[in-house]
């Protein structure tokens, strides 16, 4: 079989492997679909602090089951599924409180493991969550970009009376944009490429903002009749933009959800957090939310489409990186099919 390799930064090929063996507790999966995330072109760029090399990337990815093991239970070869990245131990203080993604002992299948961009994978049974026959391969394989939507929407107790800001319109960005509105929140999204404010606009955001054409305290001021935003998302990955999300736009009682992770020292006023009992809050990954994804799809409640911009076969994957780094206000999400 084949399967695409980072080998080191900067270098990644499509190396002849052995089809994997499978425990008794593991399913075989012949990889269909596969998305290109961020994280992947971040550990193609060495920019990743989790990940290790070489490493066969992708997590957000979707199969058919073609072999079983033996304590194997509820499903059967031919099921279509979605395979749930996030590998805990079950033993640490947050797995035993419920929290196993983020476990003291985390492995996510494509970062610290193998993942999905190969012709089959071994998995846990545990990890697979069955999708229905009619939703095709290609958008099956947003199940796990969108289960980081509904993870925020719980981390930050998202809800149809807050106002809201979304910091950044990428493939993400626009995820959270999708559930926020599905929520019924009023929000306001933050770019500076003007191609995905306008799909943000198509998406229903109540207010886009150009960071480059705009001052974002202005502009949020003018959007909340200076009251200030209730809920904040940070998705650009920029620690002056989170910076500015603490110091001037949350309204008090206001709550700031993080996802980017740069390793960026910040400075911000003990009293803006104090006295406006700010909260701010992490979000990793997510926590057993592919069931309700999965409904969301079936109900067809969020428009995968709207973010994906390009599809190859994975024997074109160079290329696809290429693209992706090279047309920011062309590819959203790119879609590799096995
Ligand atoms: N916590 C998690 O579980 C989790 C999961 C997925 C992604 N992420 C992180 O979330 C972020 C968003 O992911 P993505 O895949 O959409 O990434 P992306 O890079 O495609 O999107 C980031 C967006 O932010 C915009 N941006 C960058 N700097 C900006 C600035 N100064 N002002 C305004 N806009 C700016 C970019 O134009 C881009 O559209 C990334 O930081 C990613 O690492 C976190
Ligand atoms: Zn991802
Ligand atoms: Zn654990």
């Amino acid at each position: 079989m084949k399967a695409i390799v980072i080998e080191k930064p900067g270098e990644i090929n499509i190396i002849d492997r052995e089809i994997p063996n499978i425990t008794t507790n593991q399913v075989l999966i012949k990889v269909k679909a596969a998305g290109i995330c961020g994280s992947d072109v971040h550990i193609y760029h060495g920019k990743n602090a989790f990940a290790t090399y070489p490493r066969v990337v992708g997590h957000e990815f979707v199969g058919e089951i073609v072999k079983i093991g033996k304590d194997v239970k509820g499903f059967q070869e031919g099921d279509r599924v979605a395979v749930d990245p996030v590998v805990s131990c079950g033993e640490c203080y947050p797995c035993k409180i419920g929290r196993h993604n983020v476990c003291r002992n985390l492995q996510v299948m494509g970062v610290h493991m193998d993942g999905g961009f190969q012709e089959y994978v071994a998995v846990e049974y545990q990890q697979l969550y069955k999708l229905p026959e009619n939703i095709p391969w290609e958008i099956a394989a947003t199940v796990e970009p969108f289960s980081i939507g509904a993870q925020v929407a719980h981390r930050g107790r998202l809800s149809a009376s807050d106002t809201v800001l979304i910091c950044g319109a990428g493939p993400i960005g626009l995820i959270i944009l999708q559930v926020a509105k599905m929520k019924g929140a009023k929000v306001a999204i933050l770019d500076i490429v003007e191609t995905r404010l306008k799909k943000a606009k198509e998406l229903g955001a109540d207010k886009t903002i150009n960071g480059k054409e705009k001052n974002i305290t202005e502009a949020i001021n003018e959007f909340t009749n200076g009251e200030g935003v209730n809920l904040i998302y940070e998705a650009t990955g920029n620690k002056n933009i989170l910076q500015t999300c603490i110091r001037e736009l949350p309204s008090p009682a206001g709550r700031i959800v993080v996802l980017g992770f740069t390793t960026d020292e910040l400075s911000f006023r003990q009293v803006d957090i104090m006295s406006r009992e700010l909260e701010i809050i992490g979000t990793r990954l997510n926590n057993h939310r592919f069931a309700e994804v999965i409904e969301w799809f079936k109900q067809n409640r969020v428009q995968q489409k709207e973010i994906i911009t390009h599809t190859f076969p994975f024997e074109k994957a160079k290329n696809a990186f290429k693209l992706n780094d090279e047309k920011p206000e062309e590819v959203f999400k790119i879609i590799l099919t096995f």
